[in-house]
């Protein structure tokens, strides 16, 4: 069995938070395992947790729009969540629930090795770049941290409700862009 696919056995056994009681489906990951760029979102909404896996509803849809802008698609990056499994109501994960499951994009990451990890969101912003991040004020930016150059967008669900974001949200793209020529290997696009 490959480190990927004994860490996802792993994942959909877990029951290391009360998450597990209330979830459909574990949603470990999606898109390539060799990829260079891992986007990261906070964790599974309703369809997600039906379908078992990420970013598959109408925030889903609408990132995929967003990405394919750049020529990306999840045949050229891997996309998971801080936590795996859906938080009742769609509620921020709680910090427990966070410490519980965050083990496992470690994992992920160490496995994936990629050269940028992109936030989607105030939650992963938070728990992967500062604990002071703010979105309304860093996204875009970019910083590196052992060796990984890391940025924030807007989550795709803040756009939905605020599409007033959308023109900085295309320069972060465009930024975004920019910096995958800079320091990825592959060609996108
Ligand atoms: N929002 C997230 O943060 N992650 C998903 O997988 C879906 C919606």
């Amino acid at each position: 069995m490959s480190g990927w696919d004994a860490l996802e056995a792993a994942c959909r056994d877990c029951r290391a938070c009360p998450l597990c009681e209330t979830r459909h489906n574990v949603v470990f990951g999606d898109g390539a395992r060799d990829a260079e760029i891992l986007f990261v979102g906070e964790g599974p909404g309703q369809q997600e947790d039906l379908q078992g896996r990420p970013f598959v509803g109408a925030a889903g849809k609408l990132l995929d729009d967003m990405l394919s802008i750049i020529d990306l698609d999840r045949s050229n990056y891997y996309i998971a969540n801080i936590v795996k499994c859906r938080p009742p109501q769609n509620r921020d994960p709680l910090e427990s629930e966070q410490d519980a499951c965050i083990g496992y994009l470690r994992r992920q990451v160490q496995l994936l090795r990629p050269k940028i990890i992109v936030c989607l969101g105030r939650i992963a912003a938070k728990r992967l770049i500062d604990e002071n991040f703010r979105i309304t004020r860093e996204h875009g930016q970019f910083v590196e941290k052992s060796g990984v150059w890391m940025t924030a967008l807007y989550h795709p669900a803040a756009l939905l409700r605020d599409q007033s974001k959308r023109p900085e949200t295309f320069r972060d793209l465009l930024a975004l862009r920019e910096k995958i020529r800079q320091v990825c290997e592959r060609k996108y696009g």
